[in-house]
């Protein structure tokens, strides 16, 4: 017989298979997403996302140990208020909750890195990314100034990086401008650049209030069934300026994650979403699936190409790991 492929010499035993180990996922692979909420004393579990909470400002000390502890280097901040109007604007108001949020962090954890999700669809009364015209349409570049004011006003709060998830053409380049004409040159943008119209957003929608009262994203969110116009959309984040590309959500998505790492030299980021989480943690609660299916998954993500993941597992993911459960 002719000598054929013995893929299994190298699986035989569990120091072999370290040593193949191609993709290693490490506590500093993540970002957790943090809901911060008005009031005080409030740290109340998120129904549609077990396990996640939401936070008053003065109650963020316990997230901000808990990253510690897990080894998570980073979060990224979504702020639900108690008021909503038609142009959201609450939204870019110096003590907003996220620009509290942003000052209380950084008070707490110097060293910790604080993204800025910069989107209108929380503190709008209708639940659009954008502003609206009387036909209920979301305006763009009406939007652009708001989304570059929201920007800047986080960069006063002192946030590292401010991360547009609105999708409206040309919000980097307004961002960027807006920055940098502010002083803040050193703010780093990472731009939602393929975000597809999901319905794996549904738990985050309930979790910050923010699902749109009347039709749907399709208008500026992407259709899932296109790769090409993924590229287009990061390779206009590149010419903007956006320092990170993301692709969101993430596990539907990982060949245009993996396309994303091929043709940018830019780090990417998967967002690996409320529904993604959902449906594990739902699983595994019921026994449907192992615990093993968590690891197995995030390390798919890192596989094909994520620099970052933006997860709910973050916490949990930096502590399986320091404690070597997940090896
Ligand atoms: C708002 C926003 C959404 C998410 C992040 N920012 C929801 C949406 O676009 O409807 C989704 C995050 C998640 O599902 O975890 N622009
Ligand atoms: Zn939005």
């Amino acid at each position: 017989m002719k000598p054929f492929y013995r893929g299994r010499r190298l699986r035989k035993n569990a120091a072999i298979r370290s040593m193949m180990k191609e993709t290693q996922l490490m506590p500093q692979d993540f970002v957790l997403p943090v809901f911060v909420v008005e009031g005080e004393g409030i740290k109340k579990e998120i129904s549609s996302l077990p396990g996640q909470y939401h936070y008053s400002v003065d109650m963020l000390g316990d997230i901000a140990e808990q990253m510690q502890q897990a080894g998570i280097l980073g979060c990224i901040l979504f702020g639900i208020p108690d008021h909503k109007d038609s142009c959201g604007s609450e939204a870019c108001k110096e003590d907003g909750v996220v620009q509290q949020a942003i000052r209380k962090l950084r008070e707490l954890s110097p060293e910790l890195y604080i993204i800025g999700d910069v989107c209108m669809c929380e503190y709008t009364s209708h639940g659009h990314c954008g502003i609206l015209n009387v036909r209920g349409e979301v305006l763009n570049d009406e939007t652009l100034p708001h989304l570059a004011e929201i920007a800047v006003s986080y960069a006063e709060a002192g946030v590292d990086m401010v991360a547009p998830s609105d999708m409206m053409d040309g919000h980097i380049a307004a961002i960027r401008t807006a920055l940098d004409e502010s002083g803040f040159e050193q703010v780093a943008i990472m731009g939602y650049s393929a975000k597809y119209a999901s319905a794996y957003y549904g738990p985050f929608r309930e979790a910050a209030h923010s699902a749109p009262s009347f039709g749907d994203r399709k208008s500026y969110q992407m259709n899932p069934a296109n790769g090409k116009e993924a590229l287009r959309e990061m390779q206009a984040d590149v010419e903007e300026g956006a320092d990170m590309l993301m692709v969101k959500p993430a596990l539907a998505y990982l060949d245009v994650l993996k396309e994303g790492t091929q043709q940018f030299n830019l780090p990417m980021a998967a967002y690996n979403v409320s529904g993604e989480y959902a449906m594990l943690k739902m699983a595994v609660q019921q026994g449907l699936m192992s615990e093993s299916v968590i690891p197995e998954t995030l390390t798919a993500i890192k596989r094909a190409g994520a620099k970052m993941i933006i997860s709910y597992f973050a916490l949990e993911a930096g502590q399986k790991l320091k404690q070597g459960e997940w090896v």
